[in-house]
């Protein structure tokens, strides 16, 4: 058998024989629709890595139960925070697009008509993977229009699979060491409510109520207008028992068994972070390329993109458990029987 050469292992004479300019073919002069054409073919290469990873955590989350004594809770949070680690090169990479000026952009920009990155089903999928539905998606007719058949198929396929932000959910929902819901005025959630209620500025007295709806599942009392604003037209995808498990590990994330899941909570919200700059970066660089005009895709533009950005956080609602915290110092004291459950020795 030959020996394995660089050249074959990874294809490059398919990879490298990829580029052709436009305007190449209209014998047009635009030299920077070569770097414009590699910067989104290493985009899509860094997106197909990005649903290795993300594919990769879905079926270890997908088991009915992870095993804590293995390392499957650590190889999840090793994966997100590679899919963390290349979201931050990929806001990076826009630093090399803003050297192309808009002048530059101008000589090419009419021969792409209507392609555009709109259009990239692997960015598309990703979100829906990590869990954002199509009705939550801005612009929906406009989505689907834009898109082929095929690729639609393809994102409406992932879409009614379980998507990370689910299986987060029911792996919250299993967590066996979150103290349990009572009426009584001693237990654990009854304590900190109260503590929390001290905590609280008069203005932010409706918490409260947000703070039964969302971990003891009460029904609001008042109408959506009235509630508190992060729960008006959302529809939760965290159940009030993965809210209290998710609550409890940011709380007491110092013990032993909680580290990791902090760990991977803390990934899910950066890779939100990460995805917000990547949009924001891509719109500032969008306005400063062109202005107010329409995209290529026929969208409005950087007004598009701007409500696409405030809309589609995907971890949202564990980013919003944060409102519910205490000091430190306030937080209820755990008994010992439970200190020992969430220590690596158990006696
Ligand atoms: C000169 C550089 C660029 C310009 C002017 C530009 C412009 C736009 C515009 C105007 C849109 C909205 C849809 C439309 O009407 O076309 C859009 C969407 C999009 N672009 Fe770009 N883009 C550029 C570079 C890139 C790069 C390098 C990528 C990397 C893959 C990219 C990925 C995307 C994606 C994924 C969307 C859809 C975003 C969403 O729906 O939330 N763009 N772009």
């Amino acid at each position: 058998m030959a020996d394995m050469h660089y050249h074959d292992y990874l294809q490059l004479d398919k990879i490298l024989n990829s580029q052709f300019p436009e305007s190449d073919k209209q014998n047009l002069s635009a030299h920077d629709e070569m770097l414009f054409i590699i910067i989104h073919q290493t985009y899509e290469l860094w997106f197909k890595q990005l649903h290795h990873e993300v594919d990769a955590v879905a079926a270890i989350m997908s088991k009915p139960a992870l095993n804590d004594n293995s390392p499957e809770l650590q190889t999840v949070v090793h994966r997100l925070n590679r899919c963390v680690t290349i979201l931050r090169v990929l806001v990076h990479q826009i630093d090399i697009m803003e050297t192309m000026t808009p002048m530059d952009f101008l000589d090419f920009r009419d021969m792409l008509r209507p392609a555009s990155g709109f259009q990239s089903w692997q960015f598309k999928q990703l979100e829906a993977k990590l869990g954002l539905k199509f009705d939550n998606r801005h612009g929906k007719e406009y989505y689907t229009a834009q898109l082929r058949k095929e690729h639609v198929d393809v994102i409406k396929n992932s879409e009614s699979n379980s998507s990370l932000l689910e299986l987060i959910n029911s792996w919250l929902e299993r967590m066996p060491l979150a103290p349990s819901l009572s009426d009584d005025p001693d237990s654990f959630w009854q304590i900190y409510k109260k503590s929390y209620e001290g905590s609280l500025a008069d203005a932010e007295k409706g918490n409260i109520q947000a703070l039964e709806e969302i971990f003891f599942n009460i029904e609001p009392q008042t109408s959506p207008k009235e509630s508190a604003d992060w729960r008006t037209n959302i529809k939760q995808s965290l159940s009030s028992a993965a809210s209290r498990a998710a609550l409890f590990i940011m709380l007491y994330r110092g013990y032993p068994l909680l580290q990791q899941p902090f760990q991977l909570l803390n990934c899910l919200l950066e890779i939100d972070e990460q995805l917000s700059s990547w949009r924001y970066r891509h719109m500032n660089m969008v306005h400063r390329m062109i202005g107010t005009r329409i995209g290529t895709g026929g969208s409005s533009g950087k007004d598009y993109l701007k409500a696409a950005a405030d809309k589609h956080y995907i971890f949202r609602e564990i980013a919003q458990l944060n409102s519910f915290l205490i000091e430190r110092r306030k937080l209820p004291a755990l008994s010992n029987e439970m200190e020992t459950r969430l220590g690596f020795v158990h006696q």
